[in-house]
């Protein structure tokens, strides 16, 4: 498979709290991409300025930064053809009112801060963050999506 990607996504507390967890997983398992790995986890302050260092001089860095520690999130690594660009498509952008319908973020808040979801922008951050959300490393298995019977 050519472009085969990880990805990182990651369901923010307010999706956690929303019960959102399922219907954001579902849309990433029905587009075709291969869940390899998954946590449930209640991040500290100095985890979330890691995987967020290069927004530290943005003004919203401190009030992002204590958001996403306020409460579990959902880590999941995510492999496919183009697993990065598809996954940023299915998100939507920062601005959830400019987020299209169909999107993650345009069908599910109106909140900058509370955005319900990330995922990595490049294939060198999702790099960075898989490293440092899953040091121990993700699966490995083949799926339907992989063998296909027709082919
Ligand atoms: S930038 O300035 O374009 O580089 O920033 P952007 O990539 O759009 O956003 C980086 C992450 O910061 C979140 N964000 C915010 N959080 C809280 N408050 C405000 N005002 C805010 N603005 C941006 C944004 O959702 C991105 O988070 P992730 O988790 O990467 O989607």
């Amino acid at each position: 498979m050519s472009n085969k990607e990880q990805t990182f996504i990651m369901v923010k507390p307010d999706g956690v709290q929303r019960g959102l967890i399922g219907e954001i997983i579902a849309r990433f398992e029905k587009r075709g991409l291969k869940l390899v790995g998954l946590k449930f986890v209640h991040a500290t302050p100095e985890h979330f300025e890691k995987h967020y260092h290069e927004h530290r001089e943005k003004s919203f860095f401190s009030g992002l930064i204590a958001y996403m520690a306020s409460g579990p999130v959902v880590g999941m690594v995510w492999e496919g053809l183009d697993a990065v660009k598809t996954g940023r498509a299915m998100l939507g952008i920062t601005n959830p009112l400019a987020s299209p319908p169909g999107t993650i973020r345009g069908d599910y808040t109106l909140s900058v801060r509370l955005s319900t979801c990330h995922a990595s922008d490049a294939v060198d951050s999702a790099q960075k963050e898989i490293a440092l959300w899953f040091p121990e490393g993700v699966a490995q298995y083949s799926n339907s999506m992989e063998s296909w019977i027709f082919e």
